[in-house]
């Protein structure tokens, strides 16, 4: 039995409908930057000065000598490319 126009349309709704559901589930699960002191300032930097100036703090307390990045952490340079704020 050869499979009619509709079945494939049926066939071609699931497969979108998985499709966005493993994009979103893959999707933003490396751990957010806190809402506590330490990091509420920069949450409002980056509202006003962007990602790219607010990084720049990140590694005066993010650093191997003071508070190393886990092992096997992918290479730091654009923190907030990765890490999202958790959201309020
Ligand atoms: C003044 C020092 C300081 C600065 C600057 C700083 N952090 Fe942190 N950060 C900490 C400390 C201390 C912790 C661990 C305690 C905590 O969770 O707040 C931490 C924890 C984190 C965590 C992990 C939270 C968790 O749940 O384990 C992330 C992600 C993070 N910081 C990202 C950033 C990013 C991105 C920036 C730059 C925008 C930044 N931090 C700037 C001190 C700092
Ligand atoms: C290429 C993506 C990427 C970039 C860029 C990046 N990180 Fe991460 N970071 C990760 C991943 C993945 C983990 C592992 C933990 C997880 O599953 O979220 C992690 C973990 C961390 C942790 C440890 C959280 C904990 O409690 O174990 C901190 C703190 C952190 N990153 C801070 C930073 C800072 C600060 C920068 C910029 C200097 C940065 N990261 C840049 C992807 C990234």
């Amino acid at each position: 039995m050869a499979l009619k126009k509709r079945d494939w349309l049926f066939v071609a709704l699931v497969a979108v409908v998985f499709g966005i559901f493993f994009a979103i589930s893959g999707e933003e699960k490396t751990i957010r930057v806190p809402h506590d002191e330490i990091h509420a300032k920069f949450f409002e930097m980056v509202n006003r000065e962007g990602k790219k100036e607010t990084e720049k703090f990140c590694k005066e307390c993010h650093n191997p000598q003071n508070l190393s990045l886990p092992e096997g952490h992918p290479p730091p340079f654009r923190c907030l490319f990765c890490h999202k704020f958790e959201e309020r």
